[in-house]
């Protein structure tokens, strides 16, 4: 089998859903939710850059990564969509302003931005996001307190992530290249994305206020809170930043025993795979 399968998956969700899918962390909780929120324009982003690009690549490889590239990022947002709509439907009513002014951002990058620009994009979201993948596999047991189908959805759109890590670099090695370019348009896409996952968290928390909390109770989330900042910073910063080096390339990170076991899990779930 291709170390990028693309599966179908059978997730169905309840017809609602409450934001707060970590009952005891609404900021962790609006930070996740808002990254599920943005997929359904980000990605299609991503797989139109790839359709630009595919004229270009001249390599049997690379063509079929990047076709198995496009394919997972499609089922990822479709299964997204269904997710967001179950949170959408009763608790976010001004939800769909947002999402029209994000579907309109990255429309505007296809059509105003080079296919360069639009590679490096998507080279350094997809850096940002594999390092935070691996950082989150490593160290925090993130989805462990989720309700199944929802933990589900995350771990398997971020094993996929982990499958088609080195797509989008070699992508833009082999159509535009250039070093330094990547690194400055990658930066700026990974300061573009954070921002909106920023705004829509935010919104969130203003439309759905937490109850109060105990004394007790918001300094413990605050102690958690200023724990994982600082192992992030510790942790997850020098892998992220090793990405802006010469060297760095995504070749270079292994896929793990323990990583290919969840690989393994969601082929064994999947409708089918290909
Ligand atoms: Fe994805
Ligand atoms: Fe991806």
């Amino acid at each position: 089998m291709s170390k990028i399968p693309i599966r179908k998956m059978p997730f169905e969700f309840p017809e609602k859903i409450d934001p707060f899918i970590f009952p005891d962390s609404p900021e962790r909780s609006a930070s996740v939710v808002a990254t599920s929120l943005l997929l359904p324009y980000l990605e299609p982003y991503l797989i139109r850059t790839m359709k630009a690009a595919r004229p270009h690549v001249t390599e049997p490889r690379l063509l079929d990564d990047l076709a198995r590239f496009s394919a997972q990022e499609g089922q990822h947002y479709r299964m997204h969509m269904r997710f967001n709509d179950a949170l959408r439907r009763e608790h976010l009513p001004r939800l769909g302003e947002f999402e029209k002014e994000i579907s309109d951002d990255y429309q505007r990058l296809t059509k105003t931005r080079s296919l360069q620009f639009n590679l490096a994009y998507a080279e350094g979201f997809e850096a940002l996001t594999m390092n935070l993948v691996l950082f989150a596999f490593t160290h925090l047991s993130l989805f462990d307190e989720v309700e199944t189908q929802v933990a589900q959805l995350y771990e398997w759109h971020l094993i996929e992530e982990l499958e088609h890590r080195t797509v989008a670099f070699d992508i833009y090695d082999h159509v535009c290249g250039g070093y330094f370019y990547r690194v400055a348009a990658g930066t700026w896409a990974q300061r573009h994305y954070i921002g909106w996952v920023r705004r829509v968290a935010r919104y969130i928390l203003e439309e759905l206020p937490s109850d109060d909390l105990s004394r007790e109770a918001e300094t413990a989330r605050k102690r958690e809170a200023r724990e994982l900042a600082w192992l992030a910073l510790r942790r997850a910063a020098p892998m992220i930043l090793r990405t802006y080096m010469p060297w760095y390339s995504p070749h270079k990170v292994a896929f793990s025993a323990e990583m290919q076991a969840v690989s393994d899990k969601y082929t064994e779930m999947a409708i089918s795979t290909s």
